[in-house]
């Protein structure tokens, strides 16, 4: 079974092949989107590219989808659409790349948050 791991959270997680890269996330309680797109996102669905994130190895998962390509073809092939993404080998992920570091990254934040206050 592949073995994903978030870098940031410093978790790893084995899947079964084929894997919904969102899912895996959101299922272990992986933070995939900066509020608001927490609640404005779009469940998934591939159009609003806010589940963004950015592998090692983009071969570790499956083909590019029209919609991440669209997406993410400017940006290079490890950055994907976690929604639009299954896992098919060992891959680390990156969630957020593009996020500015703000009070939510503040240390005592980051603790309350794995806490699960
Ligand atoms: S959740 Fe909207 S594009 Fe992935």
């Amino acid at each position: 079974m592949p073995l994903v791991t978030f870098v940031k959270q410093e978790l790893s997680i084995e899947v079964p092949e084929g894997a919904n890269l969102r899912d895996v996330a959101l299922e272990n309680k992986i933070d995939l989107y900066a509020f608001p797109d927490s609640l404005l996102n779009c469940r998934g669905r591939g159009l609003c590219g806010t589940c963004r994130v950015q592998v090692d190895d983009h071969r570790a998962l499956s083909e590019r989808t029209i919609t991440d390509e669209k997406k993410n073809g400017w940006e290079g092939k490890t950055y994907r659409l976690a929604c639009q993404s299954q896992v098919l080998d060992d891959v680390s992920v990156v969630t957020s790349p593009r996020r500015v570091r703000g009070w939510m990254d503040h240390s005592t934040y980051a603790t309350m948050k794995k806490q699960g206050a």
